[in-house]
């Protein structure tokens, strides 16, 4: 199963791992959508990929009807779009817990639940390697990927004969620690390439590979694929 010519919407495709999968689908030929909060981020990804764009919070229910609305009938849909909030279980602001899977989950059920599938399509879900190797201080983002890891099984059954699967990626190199002081996020992405036995840490390539795979893999429904460079084995 090819990719190109085929209608590919990545919801949170302006950045890191969504960036890199769209950049792979238009290297395939296919007809891709990008999609995220931030028309600037939006715009300056679109001009230079030549794909589509449009404005989306996945937090909100008007806003990813809309964008389906758009879209029309599509053929793949991966999400990736996520802010996460986190912290010590005890004290971890409600607020921050709520926003997390606002955002993360109840964005990729919206997502599901509003984009029309052409036959043979399929929907990636991208989750993360916490949902099974949890660590102090983000029990939500475990959680939230687990339930994420759960809905693709139950939406294989449900939505059949759409396919519907699940990436989970270790540690990549994206945007997404941005926040982090430069140093400590080097030093962090150093140790974590140092324990693993790839010896490094991923990309968003790397991750944006098995989302094709699951595109194009006409008998793949109802997995999780755990990419994590052995993270799971150390
Ligand atoms: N990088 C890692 O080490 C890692 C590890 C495990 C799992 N993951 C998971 O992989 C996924 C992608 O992560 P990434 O590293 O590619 O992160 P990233 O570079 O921060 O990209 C996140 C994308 O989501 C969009 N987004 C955030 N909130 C949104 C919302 N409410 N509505 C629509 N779009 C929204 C962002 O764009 P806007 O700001 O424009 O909305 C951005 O395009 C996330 O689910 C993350 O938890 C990442």
């Amino acid at each position: 199963m090819q990719i190109a010519g085929k209608k590919v919407v990545i919801v949170g495709g302006s950045s890191g791992i969504g960036l890199s999968t769209a950049e792979l689908a238009k290297r395939e030929g296919a007809d891709v959508t990008i999609a995220s909060r931030s028309a600037a981020k939006l715009d300056a990804v679109a001009a230079r990929l030549n794909v589509a764009a449009i404005p989306t919070d996945v937090t909100d229910d008007s806003s990813v009807a809309a964008l389906f609305k758009r879209t029309g009938p599509v053929d793949h849909v991966v999400v990736t779009a996520a802010q996460l909030r986190t912290g010590p279980f005890k004290t971890v602001a409600m607020e921050d817990v709520r926003s997390t899977f606002e955002g993360k989950f109840w964005g990729a059920w919206r997502v599901a639940r509003a984009a029309e599938f052409r036959t043979g399509g399929s929907l990636t879900l991208v989750s993360g390697f916490l949902s099974i190797r949890p660590r102090p201080n983000s029990a939500v983002i475990s959680a939230a990927n687990a339930a994420l890891e759960a809905l693709a099984r139950a939406l294989a059954l449900e939505l059949a004969p759409l396919r519907v699967n699940c990436v989970s990626p270790g540690i990549i190199d994206t945007p997404i620690r941005a926040a982090m002081p430069e140093d400590a996020r080097q030093e962090m992405l150093a140790k974590a390439a140092a324990s693993l036995p790839v010896g490094r840490v991923g990309q968003g390539e790397d991750v944006a590979r098995q989302i094709a795979a699951c595109m194009t893999n006409g008998f793949m429904t109802g997995s999780t694929v755990y990419l994590d460079g052995g993270a799971l084995v150390i």
